[in-house]
């Protein structure tokens, strides 16, 4: 197709917006300041080891022990500064979480406030940073309670403690062979992928679809002693293949990046679970449930998929903290009713 017939994001947005004719467009220009966040990230992941000729920070940073209990990679600092510093001055924010800072980031006096609160993890699967497999960035868009708004009080994490049904919107960027961003606005999925010569995210994959079954699964099966029996229940069914109950063959694939899961599942079908299990009392799941789960599981129900924590659907957890740890499943939706369906039968 001729690049003057596809629609940018701008046009997308413009166009989602036509849907509701008193809307301030504020959201629209988030989104497209988050996009400008994910280009830049987009850019310095590209060069890898090479970026800091350019960047001079990127091996300036990192090292430290962030919230999570994880080493900080210098990309991960850096994404989240530029996740920070490209949101914070535009007025559509009242506050910012994100998976590299204990607190929530307050607006700096000097710039006014807005609407909504941006949860973001800013570099996803960054473990592979050094191997040069796709990784990418998670955010999701809540509304900023009234009250917040109205006194113009601190941001606090009571007020991001909104369960995932709340979501105005969410997405995803992923770097890999190409740029892509997955967006959804409560009204489908759409894919663009970055033109490099235009600078633009351009709409090539409209109303994305996961398909309802699957013959590909993603677990880290190293965790498998650590398992729930449902879990285990539905693994094992998948590696008996053809003579087992399920009667037929399945794949499994891992790639340790969420992002990239998530972006195969919504491209070809499969099921993604890091369910919860018993390795650490204190971590129930490895995932986050505001910048990870409940945005990938947005954008999964939007695909008409399903995203659930083996019992219940995701988007209806009321987060207890900001960095809450949970199980998750999600993808082709028989499949992950089939596993939410063993955890709800006796053992
Ligand atoms: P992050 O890099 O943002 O900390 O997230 C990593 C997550 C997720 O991307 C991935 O699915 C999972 O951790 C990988 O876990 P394992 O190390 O158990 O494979
Ligand atoms: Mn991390
Ligand atoms: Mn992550
Ligand atoms: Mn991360």
């Amino acid at each position: 197709m001729p690049l003057s017939q596809r629609w940018t994001l701008t046009r997308y947005l413009i166009e989602e917006r036509r849907r509701f004719p008193s809307a301030s467009g504020d959201l629209n220009a988030l989104i497209l300041d988050i996009s400008l966040a994910c280009k830049a990230i987009a850019r310095i992941v590209s060069f890898g080891t090479l970026g800091d000729s350019l960047t001079p920070q990127v091996t300036a940073v990192g090292g430290d022990v962030n919230v999570q209990g994880e080493v900080q990679k210098p990309l991960d600092v850096l994404s989240n500064e530029i996740f920070m510093r490209m949101n914070e001055w535009n007025g559509h924010l009242a506050g910012m979480a994100s998976e590299e800072m204990e607190a929530p980031h307050q607006i700096p006096a000097n710039y006014p406030r807005g609407k909504y609160l941006l949860t973001f993890d800013p570099l996803d699967g960054s473990s592979n940073i050094d191997v040069n497999v796709s990784v990418g960035s998670v955010f999701s868009i809540l509304r900023a309670p009234k009250e917040l708004i109205d006194s113009g009080r601190e941001v606090t994490v009571d007020d991001f403690l909104q369960p995932g049904a709340e979501q105005v919107a969410a997405g995803y960027a992923i770097y890999g062979p190409v740029t892509m961003l997955v967006l959804t606005v409560g009204n489908g999925v759409a894919g663009f992928t970055l033109n490099h010569n235009l600078g633009e995210f351009v709409l090539t994959h409209p109303n994305l679809r996961v398909p309802a079954d699957t013959h590909e699964f993603a677990i880290n099966s190293s965790n498998s002693r650590f398992w729930e029996p449902p879990v285990k229940r539905y693994v094992d069914e998948c590696l008996a293949g053809k003579t087992g109950p399920r009667g037929r063959d399945f794949n499994m694939r891992w790639i340790a990046s969420m992002v990239a899961e998530a972006h195969r599942i919504l491209m070809r079908g499969g099921v993604f679970m890091y369910p919860r299990d018993t390795k650490d009392p204190a971590k129930p799941g490895r995932l986050r449930l505001l910048y990870e789960a409940n945005p990938i599981g947005f954008v999964m129900e939007q695909a008409g998929g399903r995203a659930s924590t083996g019992r219940q659907p995701v988007l209806g957890v009321k987060p207890s903290s900001l960095h809450q740890r949970i199980g998750l499943v999600f993808g082709s939706k028989n499949e992950v009713e089939r596993i939410e369906r063993y955890h709800h039968e006796p053992a």
